[in-house]
């Protein structure tokens, strides 16, 4: 059986395909696979291994006569057109579940970096303005007692509840169903979006892409949210309407943001480079090693239930 990566993945999931006699080609150089590389790597192979990276759509699929599984290395699989794969009679699987914590700690970290100017007082630092201790210098919005609006309550939402939760937040968050964790544990309480963006102070995004919710957070939705608002997403770019939330943050009609995500990833708006009251990181939501470890180990072991005949842990279609 032939398994194809698209990107240098942790060795352990590597191992754990060889072991099981398979032949195992990775895409070796260090960039994101072109569509006909992809194709080319593969066309022979019976599973592949994607990433989020990776848009495999149904001309890709046309293309793959022997696939049986795509194995995407990732918790979300919006980059796979999954009716298509199904269609075809193709596994679609991702790896949920391990990546929630190192996720949660991305969020809250951007959560404390953006309320409290960390970045931009680094800046200040290395610009050598620091003249000396200063009552009104860099002033930035306290965690304790402020309240977190969590839009979507699964793991990775529940994860940063509970961060959020031990430094004394008060926690609402947007939802279809209550979540039972969120109001017995944590005291929070489900409310509509138009009350969340309106009530808070940090606001975090943690839903999956779907045709849903493409832009859920657009222009109308940005025109409620306080002025001192600190808006986080590490989900998806294409859940917000980036271009309107510039245009706000630019006219400090919301305090700041925290990327983890771009609409149009890679491709990061030059606007967005400008502003002071953002912080941007590259996707490294779940950027851990160990994390990456286990995401490598469940992205294999979907592969080896497929090839063994047998229904993947986490089949998505
Ligand atoms: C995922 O797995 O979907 C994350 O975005 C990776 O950081």
């Amino acid at each position: 059986m032939k398994v194809f990566i698209t990107r240098k993945i942790p060795v352990n999931g590597i191992d754990l395909l060889k072991k099981k006699g398979y032949d195992v080609k990775v895409y070796p150089k260090e960039k994101p696979i072109s569509r006909q590389e992809l194709i080319n790597g593969a066309k022979d192979a019976d599973a592949v291994i994607t990433l989020l990276t990776d848009k495999v759509d149904d001309a890709i699929l046309s293309k793959l006569p022997k696939i049986k599984i795509i194995s995407n290395f990732a918790v979300g699989y919006n980059n796979i057109d999954i009716s298509s794969a199904a269609k075809r009679n193709i596994m679609v699987t991702n790896t949920p579940g391990v990546l929630t914590e190192a996720t949660a700690d991305t969020a809250f970290a951007l959560l404390i970096t953006c309320g409290r100017r960390i970045v931009e007082s680094d800046e200040f630092m290395r610009k050598g303005k620091f003249i000396g201790w200063d009552p009104m210098l860099l002033l930035g919005t306290e965690l304790k007692g402020s309240t977190v609006g969590i839009i979507g309550a699964g793991r990775i939402g529940a994860a940063l509840a509970k961060r959020c939760s031990g430094f004394g937040m008060k926690i609402i968050y947007f939802s279809r169903r209550k979540n039972e964790y969120f109001e017995n544990k944590l005291k929070a309480k489900k409310v509509t979006l138009t009350k969340l963006l309106s009530k808070s102070d940090f606001i975090s995004v943690h839903i999956p892409l779907t045709p849903e919710t493409h832009h859920l957070i657009g222009r109308e939705e940005i025109k409620l949210m306080k002025k001192s608002a600190v808006f986080i997403n590490t989900a998806r770019g294409e859940v917000v309407d980036e271009k309107e939330l510039i245009k706000a943050l630019k006219a400090k009609k919301i305090f700041s943001a925290g990327f983890d995500v771009y609409e149009g990833e890679p491709i990061v708006n030059k606007e967005l480079l400008k502003l002071k009251n953002v912080v941007l990181l590259p996707h490294i939501g779940s950027a851990t090693f160990e994390t990456r470890s286990k995401i490598a180990e469940i992205a294999a072991k979907n592969v080896i239930a497929a090839l063994s005949g047998k229904k993947p842990p986490f089949l998505v279609n």
